[in-house]
């Protein structure tokens, strides 16, 4: 379908881990064979809501892009671009910004999280951050969004501000919906109450793609768990066994009563370590390809800036529509 668009985000602070794999990119890869037209944007601007060191960010855009190609993102199949390559998105963001109020955003659950956790009172960008990702949306016409169930809250603000725009300057962009993934939300493995996150400061509760086989098996040596040794699937009463089960479920394609009943007579010490390998083997042949795409930055750069023009191009457009151009 020629009007279908797919877009979707990731920040290239930090090492993409379990949630970002199982919760985004895994369905990101397939969806660019199911839709004509796909955006997936590394959104640089959304890391500097917290402060960066501007040198770092630059390796890290660069690192993310490999990474994304290595767990299959195809420049062919969908563009992969730079969010700040692309100046419409700012443009976007301020114009959607004088439409929302601001306890709308500060009473999102995300930013209540992050300044409480923190203990400091956030920079205006991070407050504002949802409005931005509404733009990065919306500036493409975009209809389909796959994002984790931590994004779900976002996402109707994104809805909210496409239909208060549209109400107001005439039918523009279309209302996009959320694609949920299989592994809504992969949780902490410290503390199954709270999402896996890449800037947990727990070093163990987030298992990253690129962690070695080693430090893999010692995090779910030490995932948190349960007085009851048997493995069973049972979100509610048991967050932090079934969470082991969930993962396992993803990484194997098969189903949770079908990884439950092969766990039978396994106590949950034992099972852990089971599923430690099966994501080290989930992981190992993505870990190869990042190793190798690292080692030609000249090619790295040259797909962001390929991939980015592309970007420019459809959002240019967009901006230069009458009713844009006229607010
Ligand atoms: P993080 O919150 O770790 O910084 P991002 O905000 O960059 O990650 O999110 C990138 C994508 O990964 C989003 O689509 C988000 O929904 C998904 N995601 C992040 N954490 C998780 C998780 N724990 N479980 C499932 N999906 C997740
Ligand atoms: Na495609």
């Amino acid at each position: 379908d020629s009007k279908k668009r797919v877009f979707s985000g990731i920040q290239p602070t930090g090492i993409l881990h379990l949630g970002n794999y199982l919760g985004a990119i895994e369905s990101w890869v397939r969806l660019q064979d199911e839709y004509d037209s796909v955006l997936y944007s590394i959104v640089d601007l959304h890391s500097i809501t917290v402060p960066q060191d501007p040198a770092v960010l630059r390796q890290s855009i660069l690192d993310m892009t490999a990474v994304l190609l290595a767990c299959g993102i195809n420049p062919e199949k969908s563009i992969l671009f730079q969010q700040s390559q692309v100046s419409e998105h700012t443009q976007l963001s301020w114009i959607l910004s004088c439409m929302v109020r601001l306890p709308r955003l500060q009473h999102l659950h995300q930013w209540k999280a992050k300044t409480t956790k923190q203990k400091h009172d956030g920079t205006v960008g991070l407050l504002t951050y949802p409005v931005l990702q509404a733009a990065d949306i919306l500036l493409y016409k975009s209809t389909h969004v796959p994002v984790g169930e931590d994004q779900v809250q976002h996402m109707e603000l994104v809805q909210d501000l496409a239909q208060g725009f549209n109400k107001k300057y005439g039918e523009f962009f279309p209302v996009p919906e959320s694609i949920l993934t299989s592994m809504k939300k992969v949780k902490s493995l410290r503390d199954p109450s709270a999402k896996m996150s890449k800037s947990d400061p727990d070093k163990l509760a987030t298992v990253r793609i690129t962690d070695s086989p080693e430090e893999i098996v010692q995090k779910f040596r030490k995932a948190v768990t349960d007085f009851t040794s048997e493995v069973t699937y049972d979100p509610a009463g048991r967050a932090g066994v079934s969470n082991i089960v969930a993962v396992h479920a993803a990484v194997t394609g098969l189903s949770v009563e079908e990884v439950v009943r092969r766990s039978a007579g396994m106590n949950t010490a034992r099972y852990k370590l089971a599923v430690a390998d099966a994501v080290i083997e989930k992981f190992a042949p993505i870990k190869r390809e990042i190793e190798k795409l690292k080692l030609d930055k000249d090619h790295l750069e040259k797909v962001l800036q390929i991939g980015s023009a592309k970007a420019k191009e459809l959002a240019y457009t967009v901006c230069q529509e009458e009713t844009l151009k006229g607010l």
